[in-house]
Formats: C-alpha cells, structure tokens, sequence
C-alpha cells in the first residue's frame, strides 16, 4: 500500500521529501488484506511551478515575526472580577513577498504576516487572546465539499485557533466545530500553567485546516518561566523561532494547493511542497555573531518531515522538545521533525566567524547563516549541563491501556479514502473518557504504510516505547503479537511531548496524566490531510473519580 501511495505522488512528479519513516520498517507487505483504496490520482498544476533550481540563494533576510504586545487590560469569565491582559489578534488577507525575485503571493495570516507575531507568555500569568477573523469572503483554496464539516451548507471562509500544545480549558481550546465568519471574533483565555515550551498557535475549523494553515495561518507562542530563565540562555536577538513549512509555488507568485484529478473530491492524501519556507521567506539569510543561538525550530508543514543538519559539521544542542526543556542538552548532526513537532535547540557559531553556515533539509540548503568576524558583547553565554529533570510516569500506574489503531480506508460506498482513528470517524460517540488525574496508556497501532504524529490536546505525555508488531496476526484477528524487542525512545525523546511520530509497521505506547478542566478535547494526526479527513477525534475529559473507601 505504502508502494500505491508513493507511485501516486511520484506519477505526478511533484513528489517532494515524502513523509519517509524514522526507521526502515518493511511495510510493503503490511496491508495486504486490507480494502483497497480508489486509485487517486493527482492532478498536475495548471499554472507552472517555480524551478526551485531557478531561485537566487539568500537574497533577502530571514523575517523575524514581531512579539506580540497585550493591547489593553479585559475580563473573560472564567476569571471573575479580574482584568487581564489582552492581544488582538487579526486574521487577514495581505500580499507577501516569498522572495526578492517572485510576484507577491497572496496568503492570510495572523495580523497580516506569515508566521503571525510571536506571542511570549509566562507559565501561570493568564492572557486573553480576542482571535479576530477578518479574512475576506472566499476562499483562495480548492475545499472538499465531500469532507466531513466542509459540506457545502458551511461557509466557505470559516476560523477558529488553537494554541498547539497549551493546557487549556475547552473553552478556549480552538474546538474545530466553534469556528466563525469574517466579521465574527472570539474571546479565548489562556491560564499559560504549564512550563516553559515551544509551543504554536494555527487555525482548526473542520475540514479546512489544511487550507488554512497552508493560507499561512500560523504563529509562534512561548511559554516561558523561572526555571528556564535561570539558565541563562540565549535571550533577545540570540533567541529565533524558525518555523518551515513546504509550499508548492507557482511562478506567477501564487501558493497552488495539490487537488485530485476529481473535481468533486479534491482532497489528497498529502501536500508536499517544491520550496521550503523558514519564517515565510525562501532561501534567507541571516547576519550572526559568532557565539552560542538559541533556534526554535517549529515544523508547520502540512505534511512533510523535515530532516534538519547544518554545515561545516555543525551540531545542534538540543535542549527541548515539544514541551519544554530536556533533562541534559543532546548533541545531534541531524534533527527529523513531523509536522507539528518542536525543536528548541543551541547552535555554537564561535568557532565559524567569516563563515556562511548552511541550515539544510535533506540536501538543500534552506537558510545561511552569515557568522560575523566578531561578537558585539563578550559575554558568552554556554551551553548548560543540566536543564530541567523529566521524571518518567510509572506505567505501573497507569489505570487503563487503549489500543488505538491508525487506519486508512474506503468508505463503504467505495467512494473517498478516509483515514480513521481506531475505526472511528469524528462524529461517531466519543470513547475516549479519561478521568481527570488519571494516567494512562495509549498504544498506537500503525497499519498503515506512513507513518503519522499523533496529537493529543491538553496532555503532555511521555514515550514509553515503539514496538513491530505482526501486521498479518492484527490484520486477520486484531491480534497484537510483537515480533521484536522494544525501543525505548532516545534521549531526545525522553521530555515532554505533545506530537509523537507513530511509525509504520509499529506500536507507538505513550503515557500521560490527564490533568485539566474537564470537558471535551481532540486528538488527531497533525498530517493535515488526514486530521481533515477523519483522521481526529474527540475526547471527553470526566471529573475526577470520587475515592471510594469500602
Ligand atoms: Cu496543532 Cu489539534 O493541533
Ligand atoms: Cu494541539
Ligand atoms: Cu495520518
């Protein structure tokens, strides 16, 4: 299967970095006897694609988003009596310039940039976000009216964000289905308890998200807090967000979504760009000093791994994952990130000055680093040996396991693919109802060819492990009989996650403490064809169990 799905990205010769797996696992053979999907094929742009090869190399300067500034002091109710700081933040359409030698690209973002401001917080200071949606009235991106929540009864232009990441009560989560108009805003408070992490905010309205993040609806959010600032890291012009995504761009400046060759189901089954955007830009270049950066490296791509390494054998210091920072820095040549995964890492320029150092991807070059003959200060920051302790949850108290497991099928009609979560669609009854305080143990179980992050809202877990299990003995009996020893994550994976690449052929076991408001939450594949697809599902997080005494 995963051969038909390759074929029918390459057939189409616009195949860029598909989503590869983090580990060869023989997954040819993996879904034999499992119902075969109409054969999509994609169509072929109708507008001509930019030669990536034909694009001037750094030319223009990486864009560092704006912070975000609270624009006044408001009430929420979920903060009786209290005033708060507020952001306003407004979703519109604008023209951005991608590169010195391309027609402006039309897009949306947050506050009319791609990536929106930067919104910094601190852990336990609560912040009001009013989320305006001021886009215009249509859409510029080919919607699948067949999706489930883009029916053609759903206006087209629809918003509503979520801060990837955030302990959030639901009020405030970026619920796909509470998603309004232009015209309409929402009010959303942020209680910001939680530590100092990388997280990001983007857009969530059902059955669109894909095209509304590829629109370019995306931003940075820092969660920061006394411990992390005790460190002494890299702070102010030394500190970056990076975030990439892959785009397909056309030569008259345009952002071309890939449809299928059926104009009454477009969707595809992934989106890989011909050019890698960091922070909006193709190809920039940025002027360093040479001393010790603090990169936060955000992958909003819609569906394409990155595979990250830097020149002059530079290595990364990575200090922080998904949720925050790493118990020890781990030295890293190369840095694989799913969609929606984080990296929080320090890059020692010290010993390259005059040097033009090269942030890859696979093999392209995706943004230079002009590293200076000398550094402004001298007061030289260092790489800490201790970061901050991530004591592993006992499995052994976990209250329950869930096998979950990732699949992709046909419709009975023998229409659409869609891909489903524990067979499930979203809106069958929701039968993930942890109770608050509880830990548990979720096990995905990927028979699938791909591999896919899976996402949970509100938690932050931790890996346990990834195990191959025997496709045939699942496929046949749903029996799970594993077939080698496990591989506990590495040491770059042992922090605080909220995105975990579950990878084919394998059973990814993850462990979290549901801690939270209760109320109701999703978790989905963070590839954003398939979230749009069925690929997500609600979950319910109930009241804490009463203790019983007997
Ligand atoms: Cu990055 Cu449901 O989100
Ligand atoms: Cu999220
Ligand atoms: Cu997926």
């Amino acid at each position: 299967m995963s051969c038909t799905r390759r074929q029918f990205l390459l057939g189409a010769g616009i195949a860029f970095g598909a989503v590869a797996t983090r580990r060869a696992v023989a997954a040819s053979t993996a879904m034999s006897d499992m119902p075969m999907r109409r054969a999509a094929t994609l169509a072929s742009p109708k507008v001509p694609l930019v030669n990536p090869m034909s694009l001037a190399r750094f030319v223009d300067p990486l864009p560092i988003p704006p912070r975000a500034r609270a624009t006044g002091l408001r009430m929420h109710p979920a903060w009786p009596g209290r005033q708060l700081p507020c952001h306003r933040v407004t979703m519109r359409a604008f023209n951005a310039r991608l590169h010195r030698d391309l027609p402006p690209t039309p897009m949306w973002g947050y506050e009319g940039s791609s990536p929106g401001p930067t919104i910094e917080v601190q852990g336990d200071e609560p912040v009001l976000v009013e989320w305006v949606n001021a886009l215009p009235q249509r859409h510029f991106l080919p919607i699948d009216h067949g999706l489930h929540g883009a029916e053609r009864d759903k206006p087209d232009v629809r918003a509503v964000t979520h801060v990837h990441g955030a302990r959030v009560p639901p009020h405030s989560d970026g619920w796909p289905e509470d998603w309004y108009v232009p015209g309409k805003s929402a009010l959303y408070g942020y209680p910001n308890g939680q530590d100092a992490a990388t997280l990001w905010y983007h857009d969530h309205a059902m059955g669109i998200t894909r095209l509304n993040i590829y629109a370019g609806l995306y931003g940075a959010w820092w969660v920061r807090d006394p411990q992390e600032q005790a460190l002494g890291l890299p702070a102010g012009e030394y500190e970056l967000p990076l975030l990439l995504c892959d785009r397909l761009i056309a030569r008259n400046g345009e952002l071309y979504y890939p449809v299928s060759t059926d104009p009454d189901a477009p969707w595809v089954m992934q989106c890989q760009g011909n050019l890698v955007l960091c922070n909006g830009k193709l190809f920039p270049y940025l002027q360093v000093e040479p001393r010790i950066y603090r990169l936060r490296l955000t992958n909003v791509a819609n569906s394409s791994l990155f595979e990250l390494s830097l020149s002059h054998g530079l290595a990364f210091h990575q200090i922080g994952s998904d949720q925050g920072l790493l118990p020890a820095p781990v030295q890293r040549e190369r840095i694989e990130l799913y969609p929606a995964e984080r990296a929080d890492v320090l890059v020692d320029f010290g010993e390259l000055a005059g040097s033009a150092v090269h942030l890859r991807h696979q093999d392209s070059e995706i943004l230079e680093f002009r590293v200076a003959h000398r550094a402004a200060s001298t007061a030289a920051s260092v790489i800490p040996r201790a970061l901050r302790p991530a004591p592993r949850l006992d499995a052994s108290r976990a209250v329950r396991e869930r096998v979950l497991a990732l699949g992709e099928m046909d419709d009975s009609g023998g229409n659409a693919t869609v891909m489903l979560l524990d067979g499930k669609r979203w809106s069958d009854p929701i039968s993930e109802r942890p109770h608050q305080g509880d830990i548990e143990i979720w096990s995905f179980v990927n028979a699938t060819g791909d591999a896919h992050p899976i996402h949970l809202h509100l938690v932050r877990f931790q890996i346990l492990e990834r195990r191959a299990f025997d496709l045939f003995a699942w496929n046949a009996h749903r029996t799970l009989r594993y077939t080698d020893p496990a591989q506990p994550p590495a040491p770059h994976e042992v922090g605080w996650k909220d995105t975990v690449g579950a990878d084919p052929g394998m059973v990814t076991r993850i462990i979290a403490k549901f801690d939270g408001e209760p109320g109701r939450y999703v978790w989905h594949c963070h590839l954003l064809e398939h979230e749009d697809n069925e690929m997500m599902r609600p979950f319910e997080l109930l009241p804490a169990r009463i203790e019983r005494r007997e």
